[in-house]
C-alpha cells in the first residue's frame, strides 16, 4: 500500500511577516490551514498513512492542527527536519516510515484545484521507478523545468534555468519506488546548498525510470509569492469539492 509523506518543513522566508508566528502551511487558505489541503489530497486517493515533516520550531504547531489524523480518517506519524537543506534531505527522514515500501511525496505549499488521484493510479500500475507531475505555466523559470524528446519523454529536469527548454513545470507531487532513499545518499549539495529533489528525479531520468503524468487544472505554488498566496486561496474557494 502507498504511503504518503507531506514536507513542510523550510523556512517560509518569502512569505515573512506572516511566518513570523507559525508555518507557512499552516496559514489560511480558502477556508483552511494550507496543509489541509495536502492531507485531502492524499485521503481522496486512498493513501490513509500520512508522514508529516517540519521544523523543529513550529512541529507543535502541526500536531495541535492535525492531531492523531482521525478527524481526517488517517493516522499521521510527525517528523522533525532539523535543519532546512533541502527537500531530498527532508525526505530522507522518511525510510523508516515507508519501510520498503512506496510513496508518494506533496510539498505542503503546493495547490491543485484538481484531486491528483489519477496520478495515484498511473503510479500504481508501475512496476518500478518514479512518477512526476507536470503542468504547463507561463513562467517556467521559478520551477523544476522537464526538457521533454520528441517521443514525449522526460530526458532531463532543470532546476529554475534562466532560459526554460519548455514550459512545464516539474510540480512539488512525487511518486517512489524504495530505490529513492539510495538515491537521496547520492546526492551533493547544490550550489544554493540545497539536496535537490530535482536531483533526485535525475537520477531516475539516468535508469530510464522516470513517467509522468499531467496536472489536470490549475495549480500554484502558495510558497512563492504574496500573489502565489492570493492565487491558491481563489482556487480553493472557487473549486468544486473532489
Ligand atoms: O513547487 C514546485 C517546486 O518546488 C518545484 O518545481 C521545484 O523543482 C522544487 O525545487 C521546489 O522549489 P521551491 O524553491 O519552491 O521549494 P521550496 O524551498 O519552497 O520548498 C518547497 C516545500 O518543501 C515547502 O513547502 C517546504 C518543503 N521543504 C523545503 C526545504 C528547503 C522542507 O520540508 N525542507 C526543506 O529543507
Amino acid at each position: 500500500m502507498l504511503r504518503g509523506v507531506i514536507l513542510a518543513g523550510g523556512l517560509g522566508t518569502r512569505l515573512y511577516p506572516l511566518t513570523k508566528v507559525t508555518s507557512k502551511h499552516l496559514l489560511p487558505v480558502g477556508n483552511e490551514p494550507m496543509i489541509f489541503h495536502s492531507v485531502k489530497q492524499l485521503t481522496t486517493a486512498g493513501i490513509t498513512d500520512i508522514l508529516i515533516v517540519t521544523n523543529p520550531e513550529y512541529v507543535g504547531d502541526f500536531v495541535n492542527a492535525l492531531g492523531s489524523g482521525k478527524d481526517f480518517g488517517c493516522e499521521f506519524t510527525y517528523r522533525v527536519q532539523e535543519e532546512a537543506k533541502g527537500i531530498a534531505h527532508a525526505l530522507a527522514l522518511a525510510e523508516g516510515f515507508a519501510s520498503g515500501g512506496k510513496i508518494a511525496v506533496l510539498l505542503g505549499d503546493n495547490i491543485f484545484e484538481n484531486s491528483i488521484q489519477h496520478a495515484v493510479r498511473d503510479f500504481d500500475t508501475q512496476q518500478r521507478g518514479a512518477r512526476v507531475l507536470l503542468k504547463q505555466v507561463p513562467d517556467p523559470e521559478h520551477y523544476g523545468v522537464a526538457v521533454l524528446n520528441r517521443n514525449h519523454r522526460i530526458v532531463a529536469i532543470e532546476e529554475k534555468p534562466e532560459y526554460p527548454q519548455s514550459d512545464y513545470a516539474v510540480v512539488g507531487a512525487y511518486f517512489y519506488d524504495t530505490s529513492v532513499f539510495d538515491i537521496i545518499r547520492t546526492v551533493e549539495p547544490s550550489a544554493r546548498g540545497e539536496y535537490e529533489i530535482t536531483d533526485v528525479n535525475n537520477a531516475y531520468i539516468q535508469r530510464e525510470e522516470l513517467e509522468y503524468s499531467l496536472v489536470h487544472g490549475k495549480w500554484v505554488d502558495a510558497g512563492t509569492t504574496f500573489d502565489s498566496l492570493t492565487e491558491a486561496h481563489q482556487i480553493l474557494l472557487s473549486s468544486s469539492d473532489w
